[in-house]
C-alpha cells in the first residue's frame, strides 16, 4: 500500500460514509482514510483538551458507556473513562475476574447481560483473542475493542499513529522498528496493520522465540539482531515483556534479554539522529528500555502517547455514537 491511497483530510466521503463501521473491533477492518479520519478528529480534541474547551462539550450527555474490562488495565481503562466523561457521558466501569468468563457459552451470556443493560456503547478488554468480536456480534450498541488477547488493540495503534504524525510531521514513508515481545503483543499487531496500511516500512526486532510466524505475510521484515533492526529507523517502538502471557521459557533471563534487546543510549545511536522512542506502557525499566531514554523528552514520546490516547478515544466514542445520536448525515 502506498501513501497515494491516503485521502487528504478534505477528501473524505460525506457524513457517515467517512466511517461506515458500527464497531471498532480492529485496525484490520479499516481503510487508510478511515484511520486518517479518526486521527484528524482526535487532533481537534488534543487542542480542545489543552485549552480546556473540551470540558464544555457534552455531546454524549444522556449516553451510558460501559467499560467492561475482563483483564487488568490502568491507563486504557482510565483513558476511556476520562474520554467518555469529558464528552458528558455516564461511564460505568465493570471489572471481572478473567477466570469466570473463559468459556464461549459464558461469554455469550455476558454479552446478553451487557446488552440487556441498554448501554449506548460498550468498551471491552478481554484476555481471549476474538472475544470482543463475539460480543459485538450479539449486542445492539457500538463496541470498542480495548485489547483482546494477542489479537488487536486498535485505539493504541491509532494513538501511536497520531503521536508519530505530530512528532515527525507525517505517518507515511517512515521506517518503524517494533521491538521486543511481538509474539504476545496485540499492540504490535494493531500497529503493524495500521502503519503498513498508511505506507510505512515496518520491521519487527525480536528474539526468534518472540517473533510471530509468517511476518512476511504482513509485509514486515524480521530481525533478531537489535543493532541491525534499528539501523536508520525513524521510530523505535519498544514493547513490554508480557510475562503473564508466557506459558514456558521463552527467554534465558530478564538480564540476558536486556543485554541483547534492551534499548540503551548506545543502541539508539543506530537509529536516525532524530528518531523517536515509543512505549505503550506499562514499562519494565531496565529490561526492555533504559530509564535515561524513557525519561528523555527529546526522544521519548511516552507521556505524549498517554495524552493522545484520551483524544483518540474521545474521537472514537464521538464517531461511533453519531448514528444513535441522530447526527445529520449519519443514518
Ligand atoms: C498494552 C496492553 O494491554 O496490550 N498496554 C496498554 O494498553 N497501554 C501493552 C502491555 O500490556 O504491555
Amino acid at each position: 500500500m502506498t501513501s497515494s491511497t491516503i485521502r487528504p483530510a478534505s477528501d473524505y466521503p460525506p457524513g457517515g460514509d467517512a466511517f461506515r463501521h458500527r464497531h471498532l473491533t480492529g485496525i484490520a477492518q479499516l481503510t487508510p482514510w478511515e484511520i486518517s479520519y479518526i486521527l484528524d478528529a482526535a487532533e481537534e480534541w488534543v487542542e480542545l483538551n489543552r485549552s480546556g474547551a473540551a470540558k464544555h462539550d457534552d455531546r454524549l450527555a444522556g449516553l451510558t458507556i460501559i467499560n467492561a474490562f475482563f483483564e487488568n488495565s490502568t491507563r486504557t481503562l482510565l483513558s476511556f473513562e476520562i474520554a467518555g466523561k469529558r464528552l458528558g457521558a455516564d461511564v460505568v466501569n465493570m471489572h471481572a475476574a478473567q477466570s469466570s468468563v473463559k468459556k464461549g457459552e459464558t461469554l455469550i451470556d455476558t454479552a446478553m447481560t451487557l446488552n440487556a443493560m441498554r448501554a449506548d456503547a460498550i468498551v471491552i478488554r478481554h484476555a481471549s483473542s476474538g472475544a470482543v468480536q463475539l460480543i459485538a456480534d450479539k449486542v445492539d450498541c457500538p463496541v470498542l475493542n480495548a485489547g483482546d488477547g494477542r489479537h488487536e488493540h486498535p485505539t493504541q495503534a491509532l494513538l501511536d499513529a497520531l503521536t508519530i504524525r505530530r512528532r515527525l510531521g507525517r505517518v507515511e514513508g517512515l521506517t518503524i522498528a517494533i521491538c521486543g515481545d511481538v509474539l504476545h503483543s496485540r499492540v504490535a499487531r494493531s500497529n503493524i496493520l495500521a502503519l503498513t496500511l498508511l505506507g510505512n516500512e515496518v520491521r519487527v526486532v525480536a528474539p526468534a522465540t518472540l517473533t510471530p510466524p509468517a511476518m512476511e505475510r504482513m509485509h514486515v521484515a524480521t530481525f533478531t539482531d537489535m543493532d541491525e533492526g534499528l539501523k536508520d529507523a525513524d521510530v523505535v517502538m519498544m514493547l513490554r515483556l508480557q510475562n503473564e502471557r508466557m506459558d514456558g521459557a521463552y527467554l534465558p533471563s530478564a538480564r540476558e534479554y536486556h543485554t541483547l534487546y534492551g534499548l540503551t543510549p548506545q543502541r539508539l545511536e543506530k537509529a536516525k539522529p532524530d528518531a523517536i522512542v515509543m512505549h505503550p506502557g506499562p514499562m519494565n525499566r531496565g529490561v526492555e528500555i533504559d530509564s535515561s531514554i524513557a525519561d528523555d523528552p527529546a526522544r521519548s514520546t511516552i507521556t505524549e502517547q498517554v495524552e493522545m490516547g484520551v483524544a483518540v478515544r474521545m474521537a472514537c466514542l464521538d464517531i461511533l455514537t453519531r448514528r444513535q445520536r441522530g447526527v445529520p448525515g449519519w443514518n
